[in-house]
């Protein structure tokens, strides 16, 4: 057996930001609510395709692993909001790296997608099946967003994130790599986060497609569940809870965080939070919060990570990792999105239809 091993990350957040005071502009809202409420104070819009922030974060990715895209044998994209059901997004990814002799598939467990292609992705190395993975969580939830809604179309951002799996022989007591896992899902609650007509579902066509969400019942859930897998994947991993140097969950909202980190007895500085910058961006806010965790310092070599996620399914998802001796780049990519002069309202504007 083979150990996965985190050896790359990146990640891609559109240069067009909608902040609190753009939402009170259009919609009956606050930067007091949103603050107070969710903790976001801006979200970053894309005036691109899924398939090219995907791309972009990938580029980083693998500049930061000092690998070519030839070198990829796996892409697995996680998201909700591909631009095609035909092709899966991993294709369009697989074509712009140049990883021709790369599997490519795309995983849609809605916010919990990255912990769902890492899985996938530590799986497809422990048993052989790849060497060089490419997880990536991509979303633009804000082309589902109604902006009428006003209890959705404040949360949620766009963005891509993405990590570079790599096998590893080494399984010694502190080797790094991915420790342990868990996955799960209760499709009972699929009512509670949906985007009703945006499948071959017949649609009403007065009502445009869109989010719709019960937060409360999720937020409800959220909090039990993201306390209760993270502890679970940690005890897998053989490690005490207060061995977690840095829990990075899913960015959803601001009191979910920290009832999961008071859950987990947590002190805040071992939490990382950055759902102010961009809001819940779906399967792509744990790989953008990993990046900016290791860019601002906040992981050390040999340091423990969990990172757990909820959302629509509901679906759940977590990560026990031992952190390698590699805290930085082996190189850099200057990967950006094609340039846009639209702001975010107008993209978002165009979006209502
Ligand atoms: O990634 C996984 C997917 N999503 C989540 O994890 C989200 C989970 N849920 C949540 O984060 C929270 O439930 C929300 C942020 C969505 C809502 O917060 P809440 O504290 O649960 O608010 P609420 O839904 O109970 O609404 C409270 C009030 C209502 O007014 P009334 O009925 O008390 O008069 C809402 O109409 O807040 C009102 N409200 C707003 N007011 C100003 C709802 N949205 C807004 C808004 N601005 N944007």
């Amino acid at each position: 057996m083979q150990r996965a091993v985190i050896t790359g990350w990146g990640s891609c957040v559109p240069d067009a930001v909608l902040s609190n005071s753009d939402l009170e502009s259009r919609l009956d809202t606050s930067d007091d609510w949103i603050t107070t409420r969710t903790g976001i104070k801006e979200r970053r819009i894309a005036d691109a395709t899924t398939g090219e922030i995907a791309t972009v974060a990938a580029r980083h990715a693998l500049a930061a692993a000092g690998l070519q895209g030839s070198e990829i044998d796996m892409i697995v994209v996680a998201t909700c909001t591909p631009d095609r059901l035909i092709p899966a997004v991993a294709t369009v990814v697989q074509k712009e790296i140049g990883a021709t002799g790369a599997s490519a598939f795309d995983v849609n467990a809605a916010c919990a997608g990255f912990a769902y292609g890492a899985a996938v992705g530590t799986s497809a190395i422990e048993s052989g099946l790849a060497k060089r993975i490419l997880v990536i969580g991509a979303d633009r939830l804000s082309a589902w967003l109604d902006f009428e809604d006003r209890s959705t179309a404040v949360l949620f951002g766009d963005g891509a994130g993405a990590v570079v799996l790599e096998a590893s022989d080494d399984l010694g007591a502190s080797a790094p790599g991915v420790l342990s896992v868990d996955i799960g899902a209760n499709g009972e609650f699929g009512e509670q986060l949906t985007v009703p007509g945006s499948g071959l579902e017949v649609h009403p066509p007065d009502k445009m497609v869109a989010i719709t969400m019960d937060g409360r019942e999720v937020f409800r859930q959220a909090v039990v569940v993201m306390g209760e897998i993270a502890a679970k994947v940690t005890e897998s991993a053989g490690l005490e809870l207060g061995d977690i140097d840095l829990l990075i969950p899913h960015q959803a909202n601001s009191r979910i965080i920290d009832a999961t980190a008071r859950r987990l007895d947590l002190d805040p500085r071992r939490v990382f939070v950055n759902i102010h910058s961009y809001g819940n961006t779906s399967s792509a806010s744990i790989p953008i919060a990993l990046t900016e965790a290791l860019e601002q310092g906040r992981i050390d070599p040999g340091g423990h990570i969990v990172f757990v996620a909820f959302g629509g399914g509901f679906s759940w998802g977590a990560l026990a990792v031992r952190w390698g001796d590699r805290v930085h780049p082996l190189a850099k990519s200057d990967a950006s999105l094609p340039p846009s002069t639209r702001t975010a309202l107008e993209i978002m504007e165009s979006n209502q239809v």
